[in-house]
């Protein structure tokens, strides 16, 4: 132990240099952009009814991770930023679509009603990594609760109004 912080003592700047060199370099390596422009026919704020707090929530706070069109804001071209946002927009989109939610079947619509309200109630989204940074994406208790209502009223009329296709397939 004591070998390794005389090694670095001694060559402190050379580290350094390695250090600076190494962010610098990957800055070239950007990701590839979440970039849908306009918002698609089948996108959740086009297809579904929802208040304008409720749309505003959703776009703020989830859009970037579950949607067609992340919104980058400057410290997200510096890597490696990026790259970890690249990633939860690949995984997070993998699980929900907003730009893609009108396509889904009514047995999924219903599935991703109840998992909204679920994660909302277990405080998991938007997740902690990114809500580090991206500070206008925090909710507070009421709006958390605005977006847990309007899934479970989403959940509720689908369920009603589909009672078979969706009670087969009871998750
Ligand atoms: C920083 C990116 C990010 C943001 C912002 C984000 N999510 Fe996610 N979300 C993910 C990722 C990644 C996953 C998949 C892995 C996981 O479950 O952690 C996921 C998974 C989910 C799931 C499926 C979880 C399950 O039950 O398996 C739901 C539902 C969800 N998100 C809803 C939301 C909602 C609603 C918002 C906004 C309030 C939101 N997310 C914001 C990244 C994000």
């Amino acid at each position: 132990m004591k070998q390794i912080i005389q090694a670095i003592a001694v060559h402190k700047k050379k580290i350094l240099i390695g250090f600076v060199s190494i962010i610098v370099i990957i800055q070239f390596f950007r990701p590839e952009r979440n970039d849908g422009s306009v918002s698609s026919p089948n996108d959740i704020t086009v297809a579904t009814a929802m208040s304008p707090e409720v749309k505003g929530i959703l776009e703020t706070s989830c859009f970037d991770c579950h949607s067609d069109r992340t919104n980058y804001p400057w410290y997200t071209n510096i890597q490696p930023v990026g790259w970890f946002l690249a990633n939860h927009v690949t995984d997070g989109k993998q699980e929900i679509n907003f730009s893609q939610f009108n396509t889904y079947s009514i047995r999924r619509k219903v599935k991703k009603f109840h998992e909204i309200s679920e994660q909302l109630e277990k405080g998991e989204m938007p997740l902690d990594s990114y809500l580090w940074i991206h500070r206008d994406a925090v909710l507070n208790e009421g709006q958390k609760k605005i977006l847990m209502d309007w899934a479970n009223k989403n959940r509720m009329i689908l369920e009603k109004k589909y009672p078979d296709s969706v009670k087969k397939n009871r998750f």
